[in-house]
């Protein structure tokens, strides 16, 4: 069977994190988001995997080749305008089977395909919608369903007194072929607001298939952080730490005999943890990093090539490729794009978000935000 990863959308919520970089291509402890869920259908025998992009697509296929590496086939589908979900397994039809998976690109699980599939096949489903239990279930789209597992009604954003249920689309399906002949060729197609509801109106065999296995949608920066916090205290079975307190030190990094370090925290490769720095776990740091005498990091994400100098303080924040968190500066609850400078002794307002580029502090007075 061949699979089809979504990861063509713009990631707005994201921002500044992608901007420049594609939501898939963000790191999840240190590897490219999209890198784990190729490895993991690589695991089920998926060889051949479908890739449909449109906003930044060089990153992905200059990192991912044509998959020889990661054990997999990789076919490039490339959108003009973006086709929305439905639409873009649409473009990629003459290159499916009469059967296949379809995976949306921003999301971590541990769902188990194998009965998934099975379990499609044995209800002769035109489609089928792994579902996920939420605590809130009112930010998303409810799937409700009769006791064989048939979908009787999908809700949109319901409002707290038509909650029926909180399990939500967990965004990986399987299909029949035949699915898409009623989404329109070249455009804009959803599954969850048009293709869905309109094969349950035709009154064709759509199922849910629930599973309480682990699963992180990264829509908002807060879910990517929780993602990487997850997988460092062992919350999926994709990363088993060999320790609750585990700190992974990556390849020719250095770490002073002065710092103090408390896990769960990985660090990168080549990294220079200098004197008296503090890190306090979950904290994940990306390689050629390095963190300047007296540092103190406390749960925060950092991406490669990011220099934190001496004396600054950096608390519960990602800070993204290639920045400058100069001397005695102060970074709380933060996001950060790449190649920012936060300038010397400059203390960040808290819930920043600053675009790729920008210096803060210093000379420059302007809105730490834009
Ligand atoms: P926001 O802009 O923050 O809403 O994010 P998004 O549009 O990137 O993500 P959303 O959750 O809406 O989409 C779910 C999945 O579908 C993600 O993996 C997206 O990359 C992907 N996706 C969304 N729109 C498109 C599209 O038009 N084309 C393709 N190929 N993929 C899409």
């Amino acid at each position: 069977m061949k699979a089809l990863i979504l990861v063509g959308g713009q990631g707005t919520r994201l921002r500044p994190l992608t901007i420049n970089m594609p939501k898939a291509m963000m790191p999840v402890l240190n590897r490219p988001f999209l890198e784990h869920a190729i490895r993991r259908l690589a695991g089920y025998g998926i060889r051949e995997i479908i890739l449909t992009q449109g906003h930044l697509s060089q990153p992905i296929e200059g990192y991912f080749g044509d998959g020889g590496q990661f054990g997999v086939s990789l076919r490039y589908v490339v959108e003009n305008s973006p086709l929305g979900t439905a639409g873009a397994v649409k473009n990629a039809e003459k290159h499916l089977g009469d059967r296949f998976l379809v995976l949306n690109g921003d999301v971590f699980t541990d769902l188990d395909l194998a009965p998934m599939i099975r379990f499609h096949r044995e209800r002769k489903a035109v489609a089928t919608i792994s579902l996920t239990p939420v605590e809130d279930p009112t930010r998303y789209g409810l799937i409700e369903t009769d006791p064989s597992g048939r979908v009787s009604r999908f809700l949109e954003k319901p409002s707290p007194d038509q909650i029926t249920t909180d399990m939500i689309n967990a965004g990986t399906y399987v299909l029949e072929r035949r699915v898409l002949d009623g989404v329109p060729p070249q455009t804009q197609w959803s599954f969850e607001r048009q293709l869905f509801p309109s094969l349950l109106e035709s009154g064709q065999r759509v199922f849910a298939y629930p599973s309480p296995a682990y699963w992180m949608d990264i829509g908002h920066p807060k879910d990517y952080f929780q993602l990487n916090i997850d997988l460092l205290k062992g919350r999926s079975s994709q990363h088993i730490p060999a320790r609750p307190d585990e700190v992974s030190l990556g390849e020719g990094s250095q770490v002073d005999e002065t710092a103090r370090l408390t896990g769960p925290a990985l660090i990168g490769r080549s990294c220079r943890i200098g004197p008296k720095v503090t890190m306090s776990g979950p904290t994940v740091i990306g390689d050629n990093c390095r963190l300047d005498e007296g540092a103190i990091i406390e749960e925060s994400i950092i991406w490669h090539d990011t220099h934190i100098g001496a004396g600054t303080r950096v608390v519960r924040s990602i800070i993204g490729e290639g920045c400058h968190i100069e001397a005695g500066s102060i970074v709380n609850d933060s996001v950060l794009g790449d190649n920012v400078t936060v300038a010397a002794g400059h203390r960040l307002k808290v819930g920043s978000r600053v675009w790729p580029g920008k210096t803060v502090g210093g000379e420059d007075k302007g809105d730490d935000t834009a």
